[in-house]
């Protein structure tokens, strides 16, 4: 039998006291989120319907995307144990330079639109962590702009072809202008990815309040009075624009662009060349023969081709076919520190990451980037600890497999 008392109220005090934690309603909201998961369903709260959606959703059935989770979930690592791992280095270095992580923060468009601190947020956390940004061509903020808000960043431009090569030529001579050290060429999309939330939402760019986005308004006033409050929403390198993003990358874009533009730029660009949006080995040397310093194993986070390759089981055989004469980075899916250990074990140098930081953008603006990247920073560190292994050098193919 256990032996019972009456409670003594000095024993009650030290249980009920309601802890609260510092900081206003965001920084605690923030400060709860464990995971880029929890900051995703914070910011499925915190925004329009439709601006989540346009952020969380792929193309098509969003097999691709699903796909690319899965292969993360198919990961089983090898630790090592008694290995001395009090001292974790996660650095490396990109493009012949040090980032303190294996970690690109991935241009996505419209980034204003998720938060007004947008681009700029995004740029000043990347020059806290020590990681590279690349700006998207699709940016809401221009590259002189983002240059001034994070001038010691590393930053990088992404650029799509336009059919209007003088204009494309012109962005790419400003962003050498302000600093910007690599390119980012992607190459997937001749065409608008087929975003089925995006039709259903019938978002526009810039978004226009209907009757049904009205109602929806009217449960994140906050959104829509930042949105009216702020700079216009724009984009930064190309004119106004006022219909889907579908609509504008079919009609800006550049259909026709093949290998002998990748020759072209690297012959322009006298800074470092990478090419995104990589899945076929043969493709992968065939750039790197064209000029490319890197190349960015990726289907767009699953936004462009419904059912292309998963780029975790691409990343082996590209590796092999560009060998070292470039850097081979990976993205899509990524929403945890682990999923980053795991695809630099299988081969990569870095991994590009999107929607992990944008959802922390919607979840606490600049904060909640910071939020996202102190999660990933955390994952990344203790993944290593767990693994037994103290440097980047030492996640090899024999840490990791994928479970069939
Ligand atoms: C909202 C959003 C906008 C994007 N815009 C661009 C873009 O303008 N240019 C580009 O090359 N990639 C763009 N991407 C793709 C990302 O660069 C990256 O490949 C992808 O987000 C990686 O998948 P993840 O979001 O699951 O990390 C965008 C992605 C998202 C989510």
């Amino acid at each position: 039998m256990v032996e019972r008392r009456l409670p003594r109220w000095s024993e009650l005090r030290e249980v009920v006291r309601p802890r609260r934690l510092p900081g206003d309603a965001t920084a605690r909201r923030l400060a709860r989120a464990a995971t880029v998961g929890d900051l995703r369903e914070i910011a499925r709260r915190r925004v329009p319907r439709a601006v989540f959606d346009y952020t969380d959703g792929a193309a098509g059935a969003e097999i691709s995307l699903r796909r690319s989770r899965e292969a993360f979930e198919r990961v089983e690592f090898a630790p090592r144990v008694l290995r001395d791992v009090s001292a974790v280095d996660p650095s490396t270095s990109l493009l012949g330079a040090r980032s303190e992580l294996p970690l690109v923060l991935a241009p996505t468009g419209f980034t204003r639109l998720m938060h007004t601190e947008g681009e700029s947020a995004v740029g000043r956390v990347a020059e806290r962590i020590g990681v590279p940004y690349a700006l998207s061509t699709m940016g809401t903020t221009s590259v002189e702009a983002l240059a001034a808000a994070a001038p010691g960043a590393r930053r990088w431009f992404q650029l799509y072809l336009w059919r209007d090569r003088d204009a494309s030529a012109a962005l790419v001579e400003r962003a050498g202008a302000a600093g910007y050290e690599a390119l980012v060429l992607t190459v997937d999309t001749p065409v608008a990815g087929p975003r089925l939330r995006d039709v259903r939402n019938g978002f526009t760019i810039p978004p226009a309040l209907s009757l049904r986005t009205m109602a929806n308004a009217a449960v994140h006033p906050r959104w829509w009075v930042d949105l009216f409050t702020t700079p216009p929403l724009e984009f930064a390198s190309l004119r106004s624009w006022g219909g889907t993003v579908a609509e504008l990358v079919d009609r800006v874009f550049e259909p026709a662009a093949v290998l002998a533009d990748v020759r072209t730029l690297r012959e322009t660009w006298p800074g470092a060349l990478v090419v995104k949006g990589i899945l076929d080995a043969d493709d992968a040397r065939a750039v790197v023969d064209a000029g490319a310093d890197a190349v960015v194993v990726s289907n767009h986070g699953g936004r462009q081709l419904d059912r292309a390759p998963t780029p975790l089981e691409q990343l082996p055989g590209v590796v092999d076919a560009v060998g070292d004469r470039a850097e081979v980075y990976l993205d899509g899916g990524i929403l945890d520190g682990a999923d980053i250990v795991a695809a630099v074990a299988f081969g990569a140098r870095a991994c590009l990451v999107g929607r992990a930081y944008l959802y922390g953008l919607m979840a606490g603006g600049e904060r909640g980037v910071q939020r996202a990247a102190d999660i990933l920073t955390r994952e990344i560190t203790r993944t290593m600890q767990l693994l037994g292994v103290a440097s980047v050098a030492e996640l090899t193919p024999e840490r990791v497999r994928l479970r069939s």
